[in-house]
């Protein structure tokens, strides 16, 4: 019999494309799944194959009978009530950052650290945040081959990362701004008073803000102190460096990040690649368009709707033969979130 699931926040950005994959991928459902959101949403229909299933709002008894819990609704609600749905039985796979760091709670990349799933001591089991995903699945195989030391990371992360009110904020200040060429090339601090920024701190549109998450300690947000320990723990690396810098650019789906990695082993680009031959869930997309060879090199739009993740602009570092510089880039939905969040359930499932 097949796995009766769950998802809490089935009416969001991630969980709609939760919704679009349990019903797409070869996933051994136990009927319909149960579809959770807040009380605004409760009573309202999902489409589901060819029917549609009535969201519920989350409460005590919603978890009854469920197998799997995808929680993707904000830290709040899984605090709140992914212990309750492990205490009923359900194993949890919370997309939220309320856990990841928890040492009883493992953080799971699915082609990097799959077997960590099995050690579930809270019955939660965590999704990391979407940008370390996507890095993750490129520094793995390099890591593997030369022994990660150093990260230096500057992420180019769409606004859809901040979930459905940040696509719309995005389109909606574009439609508004891109009338008017001239204020946009000649007065931007116009440009940016003419439009209500409300999830990002200022305007998206035609803009690029250097500020994800919220402010923390020694002046990094959040959303960098997740890239510094999630990939620690993923990575099992507790001493490796890591320099972040988040950014915020106008894309809707699909983060960037250009990283410099540095090993303990010398590297040569044939090695990179050699490394990244046939590493799972990632797809190299990398030429110059120079001498015949075709101009090849990945883009956060380009990932959108993708499963994989895509890596390209593998270089040499110029100035120290230990290092390399890649540019990474992945759905945040999918591979960022959703996806990720499926395949482990299908690695629970597995056993
Ligand atoms: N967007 C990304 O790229 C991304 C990537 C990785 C992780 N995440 C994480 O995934 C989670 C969801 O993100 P998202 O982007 O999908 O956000 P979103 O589009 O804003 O969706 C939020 C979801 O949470 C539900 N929710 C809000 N308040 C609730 C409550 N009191 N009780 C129950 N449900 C409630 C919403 O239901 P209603 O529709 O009823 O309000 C909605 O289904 C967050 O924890 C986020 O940090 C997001």
């Amino acid at each position: 019999m097949g796995a009766k699931v769950a998802i809490v926040g089935a009416t969001g950005a991630v969980g709609r494309e939760m919704r679009r994959l349990l019903a797409d991928r070869s996933f051994d459902l136990d009927g319909e799944p149960v579809f959770l959101a807040s009380e605004r949403s409760a009573g309202s229909k999902l489409p589901w194959r060819d029917g549609e299933v009535e969201v519920r709002a989350v409460s005590e008894d919603a978890f009854a009978g469920v197998d799997i819990a995808l929680f993707s609704a904000g830290g709040a609600r899984s605090k709140q009530w992914a212990p309750v749905a492990a205490e009923q039985g359900a194993v949890v796979i919370d997309n939220s950052s309320a856990f990841r760091m928890d040492d009883e709670v493992p953080l799971v990349v699915s082609e990097v650290n799959p077997d960590a799933v099995r050690t579930r001591p809270k019955g939660i089991i965590a999704n990391p945040n979407c940008t370390t995903m996507v890095l993750m699945v490129a520094a793995k195989p390099l890591h593997d081959a030369f022994g990660l030391t150093d990260v230096v990371a500057t992420s180019y992360q769409a606004a859809g990362g901040a979930g459905q009110g940040g696509i719309s904020e995005l389109l909606e200040q574009s439609a508004e701004l891109i009338g008017d060429e001239e204020r946009l090339r000649t007065r931007g601090l116009d440009a940016e008073a003419a439009v209500e920024a409300e999830t990002f701190s200022k305007p998206i549109a035609f803009n690029v803000l250097a500020h994800c998450g919220n402010f923390t300690d020694e002046r990094y947000t959040d959303e960098e102190w997740k890239l510094v320990n999630e990939s620690r723990k993923i990575l099992h690396l507790p001493a490796l460096r890591i320099s972040p810098t988040c950014v915020r650019v106008p894309v809707v789906v699909g983060h960037g990040i250009a990283a410099r990695l540095t090993f303990a082993e010398p590297v040569t680009r044939d090695g990179l690649l050699e490394a990244f031959d046939g590493a799972p869930g990632l797809l190299v997309e990398d030429g110059t368009g120079l001498d015949g060879e075709p101009l090849a090199y990945p883009t956060p739009l380009g990932s959108a709707g993708r499963d994989e993740v895509l890596v390209g602009r593998i270089r040499e570092d110029l100035t120290d033969p230990h290092s390399a510089n890649i540019f990474v880039v992945g759905d945040n939905l999918l591979k960022g979130a959703a996806l990720n969040a499926v395949q482990i359930a299908e690695l629970v499932v597995r056993g």
